[in-house]
């Protein structure tokens, strides 16, 4: 594997002129002794999808979740380092987590569906928020659905339990993540329970939905990766060793590791 002072000159830094979002400096994360996350420091560029990849148990989810503090659930997690989102320290203990996940939206990797109504299961968050009027919450659903590409498909049929609603539930947990609207959607392999006609059109929405959203998204599907992200970190044992546009990362890798993965000769 490449030394520590290779991986440190081949991570990108955006360049000045890139609108960064949101960024992570030295972020480490333990759980009880054991280091999941030593040390990545990356940013994430405004209006664009980055994939996190890389074998599995090195990292990706344990990474991605504490983009938005999810870490803070698990009791033995302990978390370091900055989480900058658009200036702040998100990971400073004065911030108001839910107030934050707010902009920093989750998707799960098993569509998770609350056992309501469509309409309810996207209303819900909006009501716990404070949003009452019916106008208001019936203009923001369908807005939600819409943007999540699942609105011709059950607008005649709002009143439905969610559960019910099949090859679409991703989608609809897609919808009630941005019906907050957060700048920021994380995803952890939303597609890795789907077939393939549920998949493709989760990725179809993912790359609509970055006109108006930055996306970080794991994934073990590299043609999926190199199908829908600008850019790519590898993650290896808890570090990242490459980060880079998504087509070199899979054209011209610069580090041998990435090429083994990227083309699925992985040790
Ligand atoms: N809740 C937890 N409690 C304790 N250890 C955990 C927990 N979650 C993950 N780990 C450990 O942290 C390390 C990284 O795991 P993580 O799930 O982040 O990897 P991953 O890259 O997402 O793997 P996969 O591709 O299989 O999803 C592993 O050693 C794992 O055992
Ligand atoms: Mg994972």
């Amino acid at each position: 594997m490449p030394n520590q002072t290779n991986l440190e000159t081949n991570i990108l830094k955006m360049s000045a002129d890139k609108k960064i979002d949101l960024s992570t400096e030295d972020l480490h994360v333990w759980y009880g002794d054991n280091e999941a996350i030593k040390g990545v420091s990356l940013e994430f560029e405004e209006n664009k999808i980055t994939s996190l990849i890389g074998p599995s148990g090195c990292g990706k989810s344990t990474y991605l979740r504490s983009l938005n503090r999810m870490n803070d659930e698990i009791e033995s997690a302990k978390v370091t380092g900055k989480i900058i989102y658009k200036g702040i320290d998100v990971n400073a203990s004065n911030i108001d987590v839910y107030e934050m996940r707010k902009n920093i939206g989750m998707v799960f990797q098993r569509p998770n569906p609350f056992s309501k109504s469509i309409y309810d299961n996207i209303a819900f968050a909006l009501r716990r928020h404070g949003i009452k009027d019916k106008n208001t919450l019936d203009e923001a659903v369908e807005t939600s659905l819409k943007q999540a590409a699942l609105w011709d498909q059950v607008k005649d049929q709002l009143n439905k339990s969610a559960l019910a609603l099949s090859g679409g539930q991703q989608r609809l947990c897609i919808a009630r993540a941005i019906a907050l609207k957060p700048d920021i959607l994380l995803l952890d392999e939303p597609a890795s329970a789907l077939d393939p006609i549920s998949t493709s059109q989760v990725e179809e929405t993912l790359l609509q939905l970055k006109e108006d959203y930055s996306i970080v998204i794991v994934t073990h599907n590299m043609q999926q990766a190199s199908r829908i992200s600008d850019y790519t970190a590898f993650f290896y044992v808890g570090n990242v060793i490459e980060y880079d546009e998504t087509r070199k990362v899979f054209t011209r890798p610069k580090i041998q590791a990435t090429e083994d993965y990227v083309s699925g000769h992985f040790g």
